[in-house]
């Protein structure tokens, strides 16, 4: 039944696809394997329209944050709860500098070959992580759905506005205390290195900090975790010491976080 509809649906975008491209102006539009506004391929406005005929989520509002590598859209459930739904980009995908963050990950043994394969892979590592998290008690963006290229998960903020990153929010003792945490629970509960734990992936909210951006994070078991954790330890306390918040010793951080 869905297959006859999404059928219907793909022959009417490609008819809407097809008479605006004869409009000069958007020439470009959804040809095979091109993309609007870096994103919006077909398969992915696809996969969009899968995820609301399997009701995970009612409709797309808008995009949040376009990065480099993925983009975040703001979206809404049959609930009415906020989504927030990462699309990673299918074609400015550059899986070089995401290979050592799963290449030696044992939970991710078996590469299938291609960009496509890779970047769901990574959505779905992204997904495993935040499960992982979640699942110990770890305060991370709770997880909804991971299909294809789109991972959907609880939207921290209000009205599509996510809350503010510690980078812009005025900063205490308390937050330092909170990051350490967050490190060691993250390293001693969910068994994981974030790999890119910093000022800009976590949340500061009335409810404590949050973290996120979770696909570079590997398994304790990584060969590299060690490395990846010191840089992390690095960088916040870095950043802390910049707003003059008292922190201790990055070496003493990593003995107590790895004990
Ligand atoms: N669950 C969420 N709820 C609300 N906003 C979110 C959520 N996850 C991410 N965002 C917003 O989207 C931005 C980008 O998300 P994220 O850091 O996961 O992706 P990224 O790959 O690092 O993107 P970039 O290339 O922009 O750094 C965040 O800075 C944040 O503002
Ligand atoms: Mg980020």
């Amino acid at each position: 039944m869905t297959d006859i509809i999404s059928k219907k649906l793909e022959s009417k975008i490609d008819n809407i696809l097809n008479s605006k491209r004869k409009r000069k102006h958007l020439e470009d539009g959804f040809k095979k394997g091109k993309t609007i506004n870096e994103v919006l391929d077909k398969r992915t406005v696809m996969t969009l329209y899968k995820m609301i005929t399997d009701h995970i989520i009612a409709y797309v509002n808008g995009t949040v944050s376009a990065g480099k590598e993925s983009v975040l859209f703001w979206a809404v459930d049959e609930d009415d709860q906020n989504v927030a739904l990462k699309i990673y980009l299918i074609s400015t995908s550059n899986f070089k500098k995401r290979e050592p963050y799963i290449l030696g990950d044992p939970r991710f043994l078996h590469l299938k070959k291609g960009t496509k394969n890779l970047v769901y892979l990574w959505a779905r590592k992204e997904h495993r992580n935040l499960t992982q998290c979640y699942n110990a008690g770890i305060p991370v963006p709770r997880p909804r759905y991971v299909t294809n290229n789109v991972l959907a998960m609880d939207f921290v903020g209000e009205n599509g506005a996510p809350a503010r990153q510690l980078l812009t929010s005025d900063v205490d003792e308390n937050d330092y205390s909170q990051a350490i945490i967050l490190l060691k629970d993250l390293y001693q509960k969910a068994k994981l290195v974030h790999g890119d734990f910093s000022e800009y992936n976590i949340f500061k909210t009335e409810n404590g900090l949050v973290v996120f951006d979770l696909a570079s994070a590997v398994d304790l078991r990584h060969p590299n975790s060690d490395d990846f954790l010191k840089r992390d330890i690095n960088n916040i306390v870095r950043f802390f010491t910049k707003r003059r918040i008292p922190v201790e010793d990055s070496e003493k951080l990593f003995e107590e976080i790895t004990k």
